[in-house]
């Protein structure tokens, strides 16, 4: 049986319960943006943890290494899978290729490594960086992986033995394959890059 006073008081009860709920969430954001740190605005640093450095250098940390320090580095951690040589093993052949990327003969694949083929040395840094050692990525320090990218570009004869790589040295180095690629020049697909990461991001100050 269902009287008046009875429709009223469930009505009430239901608009109680979603002002209750409401209370709730607004507390819930409240005690999620203390502990979580929503609504603050990401540092430099927090957001060079999802971009990568541009060619010409922008967005590269601090720090720097030399190439003995990257050979050290490298036998202890890279070499098992790229090899003592960098010719590759489980992981790639990291260097050599030079002059197979064009050729006429169907039977001879081309030889793609990180001196043969890729365009710009910051992408060493920062491939390195996020993905390497594959079994803990992310493990290294910039200084580390500046001595890493000093030594993998050294052993590719394309930079001296004497070399420290750093911000400013880095995207200074042309890589072998450089005019290799197009630039892509439909704005539609490709628009300018954003000038600071919080642009590309939307943050905007
Ligand atoms: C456990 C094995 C393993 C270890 C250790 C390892 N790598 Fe790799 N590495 C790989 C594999 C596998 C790939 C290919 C990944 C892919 O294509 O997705 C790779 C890819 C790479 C590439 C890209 C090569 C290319 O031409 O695309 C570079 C550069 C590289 N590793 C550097 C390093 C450095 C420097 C270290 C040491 C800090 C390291 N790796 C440690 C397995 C390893």
């Amino acid at each position: 049986m269902s009287t008046i006073t009875e429709r009223r008081f469930v009505a009430r009860a239901c608009l109680f319960a979603v002002a209750l709920a409401s209370i709730g969430a607004d507390a819930f954001a409240r005690e999620a943006a203390a502990k979580f740190g929503f609504g603050t605005r990401p540092s430099e640093a927090e957001i060079g943890r999802f971009f990568s450095p541009l060619p010409d250098g922008r967005g590269m940390p601090q720090g720097s290494g030399s190439v003995l320090e990257g050979k050290s580095v490298y036998q202890q951690q890279c070499a098992s899978c790229h090899g003592e040589k960098l010719q590759g093993g489980i992981g790639d052949r990291l260097i050599g290729g030079r002059g197979t990327l064009v050729n006429a003969d169907p039977r001879k694949a081309p030889i793609k490594t990180v001196e043969s083929y890729w365009p710009y040395a910051t992408t060493l840094f920062d491939y390195v960086k996020r993905a390497m050692p594959l079994t803990a990525p992310g493990s290294l320090t910039d200084d580390q992986v500046y001595a890493l990218t000093a030594y993998i570009l050294f052993e590719a004869n394309i930079v001296a033995d004497d070399v420290i790589m750093n911000a400013e040295t880095l995207p200074k180095v042309v890589m072998p394959n450089v005019d290799g690629f197009m630039p892509d020049h439909r704005p539609e697909h490709f628009p300018p890059v954003a000038k600071t990461p919080h642009q590309s991001l939307g943050i905007v100050k």
